[in-house]
């Protein structure tokens, strides 16, 4: 059985994976994973798709223990992995709370890591795997902290994996998105952060996940990056110093704050 595994499918890039999935792969299955059942199973409205409706808390130990026994179970060849799954924190570090702040740590590095490697025996050649970081991956953030810490370590754990499995010809991509018009902002942004509001330009999911398709299926890049802002990053953070960096995020934040 051939089949397609999303994480964070009910919502924002997941959803929109799933949306335009129809367009690159053609799978037996789409399993669609994320807390809440009920939004799950509305995803049959949008998808052509069979979907297996997959609730669990993936921050939780017990529920990558029952995706790792499923997947063991069903033996299925998994053509493409999208992790998507993930939440954000913004604030000062000592307000947040400490439960929020190591389950992002949880959710966005050790979840997308038990279950790349729960795939990985499962994946033969031309399988994919897109694993969504941030922009926030590129540089150290204050007043999101961990949060772009572990995006950094999504980032760079992928980029490795990708040149790790070139030989068993799997595809491994990265996306670095700015931000986007999801769910993701009202979680992450606190009634008292006051030190960030420099939020900018909002993409639309549509187009961060038709370049992330495009980009895994039609080129050779580790990282897919939409938006001039988000290359730049990029580039510049090849040259100048982290210190420099996060001052002139600060003062662009203070800036856009005063206005
Ligand atoms: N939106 C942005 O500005 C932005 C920018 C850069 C990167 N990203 C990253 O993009 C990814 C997708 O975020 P999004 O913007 O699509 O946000 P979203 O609309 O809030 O979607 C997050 C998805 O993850 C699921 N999820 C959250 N906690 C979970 C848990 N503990 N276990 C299983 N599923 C969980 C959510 O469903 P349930 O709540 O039902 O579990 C939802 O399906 C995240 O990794 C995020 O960090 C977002």
């Amino acid at each position: 059985m051939d089949i397609a595994i999303i994480t964070g499918a009910s919502s924002g890039l997941g959803r929109e994976f799933l949306y335009q999935a129809n367009k690159w792969i053609n799978v037996d299955e789409v399993w669609v994973i994320s807390r809440n059942e009920k939004d799950l199973k509305e995803l049959e409205l949008i998808s052509s798709f069979k979907l297996r409706i997959i609730p669990l808390d993936l921050s939780k130990e017990f529920s990558l223990k029952k995706l790792k026994e499923l997947i063991d179970s069903k033996k299925p060849n998994i053509k493409l992995l999208i992790n998507s799954a993930g939440y954000g924190k913004m604030g000062e570090e000592e307000k947040i709370d400490l439960e929020d702040d190591l389950g992002m740590i949880n959710l966005n590095d050790k979840a997308l890591v038990a279950i790349t490697r729960y795939s990985l025996p499962y994946m033969k050649e031309k399988s994919t795997i897109i694993q969504i970081a941030s922009r926030a991956a590129y540089q150290p953030l204050p007043y999101m902290a961990t949060y772009a810490a572990s995006k950094a370590f999504v980032l760079r754990y992928s980029e490795a994996l990708a040149v790790e499995l070139k030989p068993r010809k799997i595809r491994v991509l990265a996306v670095t998105p700015s931000y986007v018009k999801t769910k993701w902002i009202d979680r992450a942004n606190s009634k008292e952060n006051d030190k960030l509001n420099n939020f900018g330009k909002f993409f639309e999911a549509k187009d961060v996940v038709k370049k992330a398709y495009h980009d895994a299926y039609k080129t050779k890049k580790l990282i897919s990056a939409l938006g001039f802002r988000v290359r730049f990053t990029r580039f510049l953070m090849r040259f100048i110093p982290d210190k420099l960096a996060m001052k002139i995020y600060l003062s662009l934040s203070a800036k856009k704050n005063k206005k």
